[in-house]
């Protein structure tokens, strides 16, 4: 029988993570299955002790349960760790082990598919919930000159910067006083959805700016909209979504997939 996965999550349905897993096997010649898996909002643990009973090789985590997955697991990476949050289980001699490929995909659709290295360059994090915190470690990983959080309220900035302190560069600031222009700006704030735009400074922004939005939509986000409209090249973070789950890929199989493809297909539709 194929090796089995799936994407935990609620709601699920609309998962592009199936579509992203299938054309990674079909690529690499691997014989797998990848589902989608709803799990009841107070049944997360028991749904994935029922995978791993059932013989599934691994999961993916997605929202809401990526914090309780990283309390579930017996074993986590060091990006787990650090992330506070599980996106990736594997299933291994009877022992659920955890990963968290977000950051490193964010890196990747950065340096790989944007061709902008983060090495000596001024980064801008904005937001400091869980999205920021998951980052935070391939981040700094990458040495940049300095990683800048802005946060809505300061003091969750403050400590995300304290907790990394030791990783590399990395401060809090407040909105208002974000001086000088940034090489690559993030938006890991939930702020899009409402349709809203953190309070950034225009002059932060230059036409050498890579601005990324870690949402994606049918539209531009409207941080997308400001970012453009203050001359910065934007992001949407399909291209994050997709590496993120060819760094899941890598994980379970040992086999790097081509992204390219998928992310090209996925863009049309
Ligand atoms: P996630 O897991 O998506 O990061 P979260 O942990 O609830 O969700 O964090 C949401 C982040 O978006 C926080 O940094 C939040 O700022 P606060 O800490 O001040 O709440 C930020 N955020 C949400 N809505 C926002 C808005 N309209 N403008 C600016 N920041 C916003």
């Amino acid at each position: 029988m194929a090796d089995r996965y799936c994407v935990i999550g609620n709601p699920v349905a609309h998962s592009k993570s199936p579509e992203i897993h299938a054309a990674f096997a079909r690529d690499c010649g691997i014989d797998l299955t990848y589902g989608t898996c709803l799990a009841p909002l107070d049944g997360f643990a028991a749904t994935v002790r029922a995978l791993a009973a059932q013989g599934f090789s691994g999961a993916n985590v997605t929202v809401p349960f990526k914090l309780e997955a990283a309390q579930l697991c017996d074993v986590l990476s060091a990006r787990a760790t650090a992330a506070g949050a599980v996106n990736t289980l594997v299933f291994r001699d009877g022992r659920i082990e955890g990963d968290n490929t977000d950051g490193a995909g964010l890196v990747a659709d950065i340096v790989r598919n944007a061709g902008v290295p983060l090495h000596g360059k001024r980064v801008l994090l904005l937001g400091a919930g869980g999205a920021a915190r998951g980052v935070m470690l391939p981040l700094l990983a990458e040495g940049p000159r300095e990683l800048v959080i802005a946060n809505r309220t300061r003091a969750t900035a403050e400590a995300l910067a304290a907790r990394f302190a030791d990783a590399g560069a990395v401060r809090a600031s407040g909105f208002e006083e974000l001086d000088g222009t940034f090489d690559v700006i993030v938006n890991a704030t939930s702020a899009s959805l409402a349709d809203s735009v953190p309070p950034v400074p225009p002059q932060a922004f230059s036409p050498d700016t890579l601005a990324l939005d870690m949402m994606y939509g049918k539209q531009p986000t409207v941080f997308m909209e400001f970012a453009a409209q203050n001359g910065a090249r934007v992001r949407d973070g399909l291209g994050m979504l997709v590496e993120q789950a060819a760094e899941a890929f890598y994980v379970w199989r040992g086999v790097r997939p081509a992204t390219q493809g998928i992310l090209r297909q996925l863009r049309t539709q």
